[in-house]
């Protein structure tokens, strides 16, 4: 129940116009975010790159409608591109489809990952598009593999709560396109996803296994330990190197987590967004865990 108000309230511009302009709130933020710049973001990342982890690099933005903010946004991620390559930092990128215009055309959309794509490779440097809301997953779904047929080094994420995540799982398989399996972070409805978090969990594992067994590099991007002790149980029984695949969590979640893994001799990449669109993110953290509210509205008591 308050998990849907958060993923509601993500989308509500009253509230984000209240928590975007509050300086407790912006502050409270900086748990998860890096900060509002790239320099804030690359700092970040030699932080982490020190502590032993590789980077991925998220410019904040989604949904856009004006081909003017498309390009800017494109302009945004490139320059996300040069600063790794520029500072030798260990990182790469995630972007996602929306901000570069996929609400506005299909055509506009893909010559600006294009751009991207075409700039990524120059440097050899790998981008990840992320996966928003269910009614762009097939979209999604479908530049990934068309992309991959140009560029190596692009890949995508799927959602274990989607009814028809097995199916893309397949396919990208077939495809060698890399792909980060992740639970799911948007509101959606039992016509599409499993509505119970027994079957999101059982569908991860699957989808899981299926990747580490015959995906392309596959990345098992969660912070929960049951899954995570399984998935080192499954690779260990299997035979599968370390260096096939790798860990991945957010920025500000269970960093115990990730320095015991690295400590293990895991690859743990860690997803740092940074930007001035931070709230819809900040939500999405906020309903994966109420309790980080509690932090939130402590911190914005406190200011
Ligand atoms: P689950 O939600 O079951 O949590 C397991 C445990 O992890 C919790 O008990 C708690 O201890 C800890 N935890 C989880 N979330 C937390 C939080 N916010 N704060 C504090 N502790 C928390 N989603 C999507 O739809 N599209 C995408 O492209 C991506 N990309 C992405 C990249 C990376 C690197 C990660 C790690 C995650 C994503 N996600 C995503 C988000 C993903 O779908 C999911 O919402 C979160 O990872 C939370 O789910 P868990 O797998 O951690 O499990």
């Amino acid at each position: 129940m308050l998990k849907d108000t958060l993923l509601y309230l993500a989308q509500n511009q009253r509230m984000r116009d209240f928590v975007v302009h509050n300086r407790a709130t912006r502050s409270v933020s900086r748990r998860f975010v890096a900060g509002e710049t790239l320099e804030d973001a690359i700092l970040t990342t030699r932080k982490l790159n020190q502590r032993g982890n590789p980077v991925a690099l998220d410019f904040l933005g989604e949904n856009v409608f004006q081909e003017s903010e498309a390009h800017e946004a494109t302009r945004n991620y490139i320059a996300a591109l040069n600063l790794i390559k520029q500072t030798g930092t260990n990182a790469n990128i995630s972007i996602k489809l929306t901000a570069l215009g996929l609400d506005i055309s299909k055509e506009l959309c893909e010559e600006n990952l294009d751009a991207i794509l075409t700039q990524a490779r120059e440097y050899g440097i790998f981008v990840c598009i992320d996966m928003e809301a269910s009614n762009y997953t097939g979209q999604t779904v479908a530049m990934a593999l068309k992309a991959r047929q140009k560029f190596e080094q692009v890949g995508t994420v799927i959602q274990s709560y989607l009814y028809r995540s097995k199916d893309d799982i397949e396919e990208l398989i077939k495809q060698n396109v890399r792909v980060r399996i992740v639970k799911g972070a948007y509101k959606e409805p039992p016509s599409v996803a499993f509505p119970n978090k027994k079957d999101v969990d059982d569908s991860y594992i699957e989808i899981m296994k299926m990747l580490l067994s015959r995906g392309n590099f596959p990345a098992i991007a969660t912070h929960d330990e049951r899954i995570l002790g399984l998935a080192r149980m499954y690779v260990r029984d299997h035979g599968i190197a370390p260096d096939t695949f790798e860990f991945q969590m957010l920025y500000g979640i269970r960093n115990d987590l990730q320095s015991k893994l690295v400590k293990e001799g895991f690859n743990v990449r860690v997803y740092v967004p940074y930007g001035a669109q931070w709230y819809p993110y900040l939500m999405r953290r906020m309903a994966e865990r109420p309790a980080n509210l509690m932090f939130v509205v402590s911190g914005s008591m406190r200011g």
